[in-house]
């Protein structure tokens, strides 16, 4: 089976945007964030960017097994991936063992660090014909994939998945599987409990490195709120020895120190987030390791980190974006930034923005390079001041806050010690 990937031919470089200046990403064990796989969006051009402001893994776009297998080019184009970027995993979903073990093969070929299986893709055209989320429903076979993928290849094999098919799911009952005695004897407890903490388990017996968890059932596609309660359990369950990654509306650096205290989890995997905001990473990773008391001073843009703080400076982020899609999409300039739409329609830099309506409807319909980059210099323009003063503010309320709490607590604590020593 050849491989179509040919880094030579290719029109878009990852080292284009990581290059030497890139912050570069740690390998902590604690701590450690992860760009979700997400189609469409998780290219080479954007999983640079990711990387560039410290995501410590990256996920390609799912890719289909049956046609890697059938060698279908649109599809061996998704292995592109450039060493700038490493570690990075590849993602592949399908429904037949046999296929998911062939496909797996050929992925080997690119190098990637992790080969991940899709579990947990909750679309009809991918779960209703019994592939990603739909194995959740059959779980026999998922586990026979896992082997199969395991099997095939050397490259260490990972998994994502969702805490369930539906809210039946979610309940603790003995055997919620569905295993037969078979499997009972190596994975299944005795005593109740629920779906995905059994599913873990029994993924980890068939040599899944590491397992992803959003915190969704099939049923819920991407409604309501992501439930990390479950999450935490798998993580706490002593028989897991494997790391877990949790998953599900972490948009906030605030929101990420929460999930690693509360759930301990491995790791966290930001999605939907990342839309025109890729330096969330650097956000997260300095409010991640800055303790609770303010030591540096308060500015707005800091010279010893290349976080962008000022508007200008995050629209230029967007521009080089807008580059680098078009480049991915072979230097054809209205794929391109068409590609790169869903970034500017999502970005934080274009919300809250007064009397922005016409000017959001003539960025969204812009499709010259020309275009695009002219409206957001006029967004710079007209609305940096404004908004730079109310991000200076934001922070220095919350700085204040964090040190007034901090100097309280330490107060309490002075005074709860008093009588000890008195
Ligand atoms: C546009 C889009 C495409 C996605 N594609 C994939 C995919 O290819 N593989 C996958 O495992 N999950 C995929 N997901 C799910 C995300 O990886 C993630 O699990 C989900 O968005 C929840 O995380 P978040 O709340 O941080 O966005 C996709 C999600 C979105 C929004």
């Amino acid at each position: 089976m050849s491989l179509l990937v040919n880094n030579s031919e290719r029109s878009f470089s990852a080292s284009d945007l990581t290059g030497e200046a890139g912050l570069t990403a740690q390998r902590s064990e604690r701590n450690a964030l992860y760009l979700a796989p997400m189609e469409d969006v998780t290219d080479p051009a954007f999983r640079a960017l990711c990387k560039r402001y410290g995501a410590d893994r990256v996920y390609t776009e799912f890719v289909n097994a049956d046609a890697l297998v059938r060698d279908i080019a649109s599809t061996t184009r998704k292995l592109t991936i450039h060493d700038a970027e490493r570690p990075v995993a590849i993602q592949i979903y399908g429904r037949e063992p046999e296929a998911m073990a062939d496909a797996a093969r050929i992925v080997e070929q690119a190098h990637p660090d992790f080969i991940d299986i899709n579990f947990g893709c909750p679309v009809k055209k991918v779960a209703g014909k019994g592939a990603g989320a739909g194995l959740l429903r059959d779980v026999p076979k998922m586990l026979e994939i896992a082997r199969a993928v395991v099997n095939a290849v050397h490259t260490p094999v990972t998994a994502k998945t969702r805490l369930g098919w539906d809210e039946n799911d979610l309940h603790p009952r003995v055997n919620p599987l569905g295993l037969s005695q078979n499997y009972q004897l190596s994975t299944i407890n005795s005593q109740p409990s629920t779906f995905i903490v059994d599913l873990a388990e029994a993924l980890q017996d068939c040599g899944i490195q590491e397992l992803a968890i959003h915190g969704r059932t099939r049923s819920q596609m991407y409604r309501g709120e992501a439930d990390w309660t479950l999450i935490g359990e798998v993580k706490n369950n002593p028989r897991m020895h494997i790391p877990i990654i949790g998953n599900g509306d972490v948009c906030t650096p605030e929101r990420a120190r929460e999930c690693f205290d509360r759930y301990g989890v491995d790791a966290i995997m930001v999605g939907r987030a990342t839309f025109g905001n890729p330096w969330l990473f650097a956000e997260m990773k300095e409010y991640l390791s800055t303790p609770t008391t303010p030591t540096t001073p308060i500015t707005l843009s800091s010279p010893s980190t290349l976080i962008p703080r000022s508007m200008a400076e995050k629209v230029a982020v967007l521009k080089e974006h807008v580059l680098a899609s078009i480049a991915w999409c072979g230097n054809d300039e209205r794929k391109g930034i068409i590609h790169s739409r869903r970034h500017f329609a999502a970005s934080p830099v274009f919300k809250g923005l007064t009397d922005f309506k016409q000017t959001r409807i003539a960025l969204l319909r812009a499709d010259t390079k020309d275009e695009v980059f002219a409206i957001m210099d006029s967004i710079v323009n007209r609305y940096a001041s404004q908004v730079d003063d109310e991000v200076l503010q934001n922070e220095i309320v919350n700085r204040y806050a964090s040190l007034v709490d901090q100097n309280s607590r330490t107060l309490e604590l002075q005074n709860s010690r008093i009588p000890e020593f008195s």
